[in-house]
């Protein structure tokens, strides 16, 4: 490498590098640069010597100032729950009639519940709990399981088809799939069905629909159709489906089956939210308001 030559303007030396002809002066850091590159230095020296700073293992400096951010956010969290605590302990304790008829409780019971719920189950019941295909609406109260806090709570904590011990299980059976009925036995049994709730069907005989709904489908849905809380089977006398009530949507509902899940609770929230969740849904549609 050629070395540095004086440059004959500045009388400065140069670099020695050259491009066509212009050459690099030899130009010292600005004391200005120099300065704050030092008092940055110093700041991380000063840093490491009271924040917690370097990992070594699985332990760490922790700095003499003794901070620790989870510690922060742990007394955060117990002040937030202490505040709670006044209102949060009556409804562990008190039975579900006496926290209804409190109004003041489940005013804040409500706007916790609303949180909740649109926490961990609007995804599939829909922010106002109104359902969509494949999932009830829980504002209408045309109940699968029951509609009393305690059945409610049973459902939220062991789910319905799901994979707790205790879950719920309930099947609508594949009658076309299965070859358990004829296609027009089919067509008969859906056109009676939706004539339950006033619809009018363009195919099937409701009079021969209603004989073989009582060979094939009270078990489960009872001698007047109003469905059995003891297996989870709707009540197909109202205008509320969870599948659709077109002849299209009862048709695959009835030839295909159905089996809802819902995934159970109990493992995940505490005793408390599921709770505060029951008497949500119990006092919808109100409470979503
Ligand atoms: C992954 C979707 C999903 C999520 C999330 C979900 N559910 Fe469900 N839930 C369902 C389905 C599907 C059914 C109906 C099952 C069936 O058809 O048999 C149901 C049924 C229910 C029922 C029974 C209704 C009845 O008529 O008896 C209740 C109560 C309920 N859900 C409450 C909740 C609550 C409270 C949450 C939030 C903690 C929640 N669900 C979250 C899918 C879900
Ligand atoms: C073994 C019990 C059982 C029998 C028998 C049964 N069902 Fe069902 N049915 C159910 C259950 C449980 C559901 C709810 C399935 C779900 O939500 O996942 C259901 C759902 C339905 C639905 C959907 C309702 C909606 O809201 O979308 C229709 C329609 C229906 N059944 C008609 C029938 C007809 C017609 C028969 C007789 C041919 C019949 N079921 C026999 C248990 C039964």
């Amino acid at each position: 490498m050629d070395v540095g030559n004086q440059d004959p303007v500045t009388g400065r030396l140069t670099t020695g590098h050259e491009w066509n002809g212009i050459e690099e002066l030899e130009t010292p850091i600005p004391i200005v640069v120099f300065l704050f590159l030092a008092a940055a230095f110093i700041f991380a020296v000063i840093c490491w010597v009271l924040y917690p700073t370097w990992p070594l293992g699985t332990v760490y400096t922790k700095g003499l100032l003794g901070f620790d951010q989870r510690h922060v956010v742990t007394q955060q969290v117990a002040a937030a729950a202490a505040d709670r605590a006044t209102w949060t302990s009556k409804v562990e304790k008190m039975s579900y009639a006496d926290i209804e008829a409190d109004p003041q409780l489940m005013k804040l019971v409500k706007e916790t519940g609303r949180t909740l719920f649109q926490d961990n189950c609007a995804a599939c019941h829909g922010i106002e709990a109104t359902g969509g295909p494949g999932f009830p609406n829980l504002a209408a109260k045309s109940w699968l399981w029951g509609g009393t806090p305690e059945a409610i709570e049973e459902t939220i904590r062991v789910g319905i088809n799901s994979t707790n011990d205790d879950t719920r299980v309930s099947q609508m059976m594949a009658f076309g799939r299965d070859g358990i009925l004829k296609p027009d036995q089919i067509l008969n049994v859906i056109a009676y069905v939706r004539s339950l709730s006033g619809a009018k069907s363009t195919m099937g005989d409701i009079e021969a629909g209603k004989q073989v709904f009582a060979d094939n489908c009270v078990a489960c849905h009872g001698e007047n159709a109003k469905g059995s809380h003891d297996v989870g089977a709707p009540d197909l006398t109202d205008k509320n489906w969870i599948y659709g009530g077109s002849e299209q949507a009862v048709y695959t509902t009835v030839y295909s089956g159905r089996q809802g899940h819902m995934p159970n609770w109990g493992a995940r929230l505490s005793p408390l939210t599921v709770k505060l969740l029951t008497l949500y849904v119990h006092t919808l549609p109100e409470a979503s308001k």
